[in-house]
């Protein structure tokens, strides 16, 4: 019973069962009244469109053979057997005595009698039915007046077997009707759900083996239904997982390749230095070598925390409000010396007031030195940069622009992945990716445009006058 399949066959069942009692129940029982009371409407009618000549004989005090002709007269036109009663005492002893009857077979049978008294004593035409040997029996005994006074009853009667017959029949169908229906609704509630627990079981295979870190069987999408579209979603969901676990795979390896070269470049420099005959001017490069490795690795694992802070989004961010001139002037500032050793020029191009953004100013410098850093180092010696700040749509924007030789569309795609390093200088492909995260948690983005001879990196952030604080 804990199956789909079961349950999803016993549903069948149950409805086609409650649907084929339902029938069983509330149509016959109608159906079969309703044919007993056409039935003995037909021989009320019948009673008075035949009982005419009868009455019309007694009132001329005819013989009785020829009354025993009317009434065979009357039971044969009106296909009913046809019964004459007299009447007699008061309303209280009341009695009948046959007077004629049609059918001669039964002769010894009085049919109709309760309706006949019913008739006699109200002086109207009164259907009943009664049961009998052979059956039950229909009648409609209609008073006959002489004078005023009910002096005969005649009663006409039919078997009711016909109807019982025909409803038994309707009866017997339901039921066959039902036991194929019954067997039909089994069959195809269990095809049907056998279909669907298979297709529901292969979904449950494929999330096992993503569970065992498969990612490379998709699931066949064979139909547009909700199963097909939870497929198509569960095969999406799939690939993003397989992507992400080739993201989170090429990420430590390459951090831990990024981290291993300089620590054994510094194993290799301690072990030289541990050569007492070196003289004192080579001893002072290996130890700037040291140093310069070190603040390597230092960066690298600050850069590794920043992101991994950024990418579970655990890294604290304290909104305020900030002039992005004075930002991108102190910035400026610091680079001057870096600027002079790379012959290279940077023009500040900011509006005569403040422009304020809503943003964390301690990483939105942080950014703008991962910026000025990489038109320093990725173009030629001596090309000019500018830091341009604007406003506008209720954002904050500050451009660094470089007239470098740009990027080309292949690299422009992929530059803010994590680790991505075109290589001309030894770094480690962090810069850029951590930039882009920290834009995006202070509700801004952080955009590319280069062609060759100059390349822009567009920070927006959100103006303080248009955003409400928020921390
Ligand atoms: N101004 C630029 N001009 C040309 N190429 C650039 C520029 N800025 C970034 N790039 C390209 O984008 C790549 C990624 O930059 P990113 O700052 O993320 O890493 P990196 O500078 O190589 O290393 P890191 O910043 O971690 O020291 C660079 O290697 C370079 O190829
Ligand atoms: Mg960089």
């Amino acid at each position: 019973m804990h199956s789909l399949r079961n349950r999803l066959t016993l549903v069948f069942f149950a409805i086609t069962l409650t649907a084929v009692g339902g029938i069983y129940l509330y149509v016959v029982p109608p159906l079969e009244s309703r044919l007993k009371a056409e039935k003995l409407r037909a021989l009320s009618v019948s009673s008075g469109a035949y009982s005419g000549q009868i009455i019309d004989a007694i009132r001329r005090n005819i013989d009785s053979p020829i009354v025993d002709r009317i009434v065979r007269q009357a039971a044969d036109r009106a296909g009913a057997r046809v019964t004459l009663y007299g009447v007699a005492g008061d309303i209280r002893t009341l009695r009948l005595f046959r007077i004629s009857d049609s059918s001669v077979s039964l002769e010894t049978e009085r049919i109709g009698e309760r309706a006949a008294l019913d008739a006699a004593r109200s002086g109207k035409t009164i259907t009943a039915t009664e049961a009998r040997n052979s059956g039950r029996i229909a009648s409609a005994a209609r008073s006959l007046l002489v004078n005023g006074k009910v002096t005969q009853v005649v009663v006409f009667s039919q078997p009711l077997n016909d109807v019982t017959n025909n409803v038994a029949l309707i009866r017997e169908q339901i039921l066959i009707a039902g036991a194929v229906a019954l067997l039909f609704a089994v069959i195809a509630g269990w095809v049907v759900a056998s279909a669907l627990a298979q297709r529901i079981k292969r979904i449950e295979r494929a999330a096992k083996q993503v569970a065992g870190g498969d990612f490379s069987q998709p699931i066949p999408v064979d139909s547009v239904d909700e199963l097909g579209q939870l497929a198509t979603a569960f095969n999406e969901m799939q690939r993003q997982l397989a992507h992400l676990e080739g993201a989170r795979r090429r990420f430590i390896a390459t951090a831990s390749h990024e981290l291993r070269t300089p620590v054994f470049s510094l194993g290799g420099f301690v072990e030289l230095l541990e050569d007492e005959e070196l003289d004192e001017d080579t001893r002072r490069e290996f130890l700037s070598q040291i140093h310069a490795q070190v603040v390597r690795i230092q960066e690298l694992t600050t850069n590794l925390l920043d992101l991994s802070r950024l990418e579970s989004g655990s890294l604290e961010l304290t909104p305020e409000a900030t002039d992005l001139c004075a930002l991108a002037s102190e910035i400026g500032g610091e680079f001057l010396a870096i600027l002079a050793q790379h012959g290279s020029s940077l023009a500040l191009d900011v509006p005569a007031g403040a422009v304020t953004a809503l943003c964390d100013p301690d990483r939105t410098a942080q950014i703008l030195r991962i910026l000025v850093d990489n038109a320093l180092g990725h173009t030629p010696v001596g090309t000019a940069i500018t830091v341009r700040v604007t406003s506008g749509n209720g954002l904050g924007r500050i451009e660094v622009r470089d007239q470098g030789s740009g990027i080309s569309d292949d690299e422009l795609s992929r530059i803010f992945e994590p680790f991505f390093t075109s290589d001309d200088r030894q770094g480690a492909g962090l810069g850029l990716a951590i930039a882009r995260e920290l834009a995006g948690q202070m509700d801004g983005t952080l955009s590319v445009d280069s062609a060759p001879g100059q390349t822009t990196f567009t920070l927006e952030l959100p103006s303080h006058s248009d955003r409400p604080l928020s921390s």
